[in-house]
């Protein structure tokens, strides 16, 4: 029995020890999901970056594997991509093995000590063997740094109309698209985000990708932009833009910011590289943490751990082109167990007859037909508790038309108090049933709203187990249609 840890996360990816933040590198190979991290494996503080590394078969059941990259004389390893270079345009690859190109920021702490604004660069490295041992490259950096501080978190990917490998670059305030023909030798094509977009931090950890809009044969591109700090509930979240991108100009539609997850935990999210065709998907994960207490949650041999893996689709709605998150269909096979909810009148706290136990998915489809105040209550949802009264809730407040998550009195709290709260995500019901797909881990729910058009990803540290589950509805009535909670079987 491994990882029976308070707070260690059951159906997520968390390290076995040591500091963990963003997802890097993450590509499939020869039947292997990698997923590569920033990773300090010495302390549970963020501070000298190595990728680590971990494998999957089925994007659920993990098996981490020994560091793949370490510091050297260039800098730390900060955020990065990896791809598979079929063609073996950049020459690295040996006997007609492709190689596994990993793409990453160099920060170079010394550089940084003397004043300088130029020690984040971009340089590669490659594998022969799927992954397991790299080399770097000799002459790095590939791309060095123009004088600008903030020049990092490489996404690399090939665009086949021009025959090119596009990196798109967080730089500062905005991104920078460049262009190769081999992974080593880039031309900056345009810049992007001047007068667009979340501001209120730096652009990090950007990704852009196809995506096909739902129902259409229509192709948009999607760019996510992570930044921090300045997201929707305060600190680190991830925003995105929809548009036209021709290999050398990404053309947003609309002015719109949008979030791709609206809760305090889904930083730094980007997409596997070289899914097969014949699968299709753009599959998501995200560190589930914000830099606003990352280096302060209450874990104890490790820190930070990784959402679920999340298929993104495209769908035009409200004038606008939104994305949708689901957990990857992989994740089904976990459940077990599963236990009806009955369809109901709810009206103040209504227990349910059963004692939390994580992890767990809930789902719940409510009634918005007739919404007035009396059989439409001003908030509505779910919420666990404990002896100590501390409590977790998770619903939808029709007065403030938002979904929420309420931790403020969930235990735990940041020493600078920007973790307890209650959060939320605009959205106004405009369907006669409002869905909730919730997935609680020891510390982590993630909630998928609307068939996943709302999404909150929130870490909780009560200090005593939930004990009792209770639907709710405040200030009124409103009616459950169905639910139903399943067992999650643990993946370690
Ligand atoms: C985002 C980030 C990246 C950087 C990395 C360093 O969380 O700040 O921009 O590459 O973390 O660990």
């Amino acid at each position: 029995e491994k990882y029976n840890e308070q707070y260690r996360s059951k159906v997520h990816f968390s390290p076995e020890t040591g500091w963990a933040n963003d997802p890097n590198g993450m590509v499939y190979y020869d039947g292997e999901y990698h997923l590569f991290f920033q990773h300090n494996p010495d302390t549970t503080i963020w501070g000298p970056m190595h990728w680590g590394h971990a494998v999957s078969k089925d994007l659920i059941h993990w098996e981490q594997l020994p560091i793949a990259l370490y510091p050297d004389s260039l800098g730390w390893i900060f955020s990065g991509s990896a791809v598979i270079d079929w063609e073996n345009t950049s020459d690295l690859g040996e006997n007609g093995v492709p190689p596994m190109v990993a793409i990453f920021t160099y920060h170079n702490r010394e550089l940084e000590n003397t004043g300088t604004d130029k020690f984040q660069s971009q340089g590669i490295a490659y594998s022969l063997d799927k992954g397991r041992s790299w080399t770097k490259y000799e002459n790095n950096p590939v791309l060095p740094n123009p004088g600008i501080r903030d020049f990092r978190d490489p996404k690399v990917s090939w665009h086949p109309e021009s025959e090119k490998w596009i990196m798109t670059l967080a730089v500062l305030d905005h991104i920078n698209f460049y262009s190769s023909p081999n992974l080593i030798d880039w031309t900056l094509e345009s810049e992007f985000g001047e007068g667009i977009g979340a501001h209120g931090g730096v652009w990090e950890c950007p990704d852009l990708f196809p995506l096909q809009v739902e129902g259409t044969d229509e192709i948009k591109w999607v760019l996510l932009v992570s930044i921090n700090p300045g997201g929707p509930n305060g600190g680190s979240a991830t925003q995105y833009f929809v548009g036209e991108f021709d290999g050398h100009v990404f053309e947003p539609h609309g002015e719109r910011t949008k979030w791709l997850d609206y809760g305090k935990d889904n930083y730094a999210g980007v997409t596997w590289s070289d899914i097969p065709d014949e699968d299709g998907r753009r599959i998501l994960i995200g560190w589930m943490n914000n830099w606003q207490y990352a280096n302060q949650v209450p874990t104890s041999t490790w820190r930070g751990a990784f959402t679920l893996p999340r298929t993104l689709k495209l769908t035009e709605i409200y004038n606008d082109y939104l994305l949708v998150s689901s957990p990857v269909k992989e994740f089904e096979k976990l459940k077990s167990g599963s236990k009806k909810i009955l369809g109901s009148i709810i009206s103040g706290m209504q227990e349910i007859n059963m004692k939390p136990q994580f992890p767990m998915e809930i789902n719940l489809n409510f009634n918005t037909e007739n919404n007035t105040a009396m059989n439409f209550g001003e908030r509505f949802g779910i919420i666990l508790s404990n002896e100590k009264k501390e409590s977790l809730k998770i619903g939808y407040d029709n007065l403030n038309k938002l979904f929420f998550i309420d931790r403020s009195n969930g235990g735990w709290d940041s020493p600078n108090q920007e973790f307890a709260g209650n959060h939320f995500a605009p959205y106004i019901v405009n369907s006669s049933s409002l869905s909730f797909k919730i997935i609680i881990d020891n510390s982590s729910v993630e909630l998928f709203a609307v068939d996943g058009l709302v999404v909150m990803t929130e870490q909780f540290f009560s200090t005593k187990e939930f004990t009792s589950i209770s639907l709710f509805s405040e200030k009124g009535e409103v009616e459950l249609l169905d639910g139903e909670i399943s067992k999650l079987a643990e993946i370690w």
